[in-house]
């Protein structure tokens, strides 16, 4: 077990109905690293900052290059292709400070990572140029 690890779950009234699926060892994910992974149609990029699990499309909003195929530095996400950065815990964007990634609620649960993936599929993530998206989805 990775001793430390929180999750970023957050589940305010009247959210979105998810599902949340297992997606990796909670211990293979050690602290200042990511990983990418894929649950159904969604990539999703996991970081672990300071011991907390956090998930996001894993794809710029910027051109859509993998984010996993960029650095993780503190909490920093930086884009390998035009180096704009992301705050790895929230999703926010640093630089520029207008973007925002699609994020994922986490979860760990006996020794299992978790991420509430959105059940409905009437969803636009990641539109190019457009900074980032959130999630759409229907009552
Ligand atoms: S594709 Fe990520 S910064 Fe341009």
């Amino acid at each position: 077990m990775n001793p430390g690890l929180s999750s970023s779950t957050a589940a305010p009234a009247g959210a979105p109905s998810v599902s949340w699926r297992p997606v990796m060892d909670a211990e293979e994910l050690w602290i200042g690293d990511m990983e990418s992974v894929q649950v159904g149609d969604f990539t999703i990029v996991l970081t672990n900052v300071d011991g907390e699990i956090h998930a996001f499309e894993d794809r710029c909003p910027h051109l859509g290059t993998p984010l996993s195929e960029g650095d993780l530095d503190g909490c920093t996400l930086i884009c390998s292709t035009h180096l704009w950065e992301f705050h790895a815990k929230t999703g926010a964007g640093i630089n520029p400070g207008n973007s925002r990634l699609v994020t994922f609620d986490t979860r760990i649960d006996d020794g299992q990572i978790y991420v509430a993936i959105p059940e409905n599929r009437g969803r636009q993530l990641g539109s190019e140029g457009k900074g980032g998206q959130t999630v759409a989805t229907h009552d």
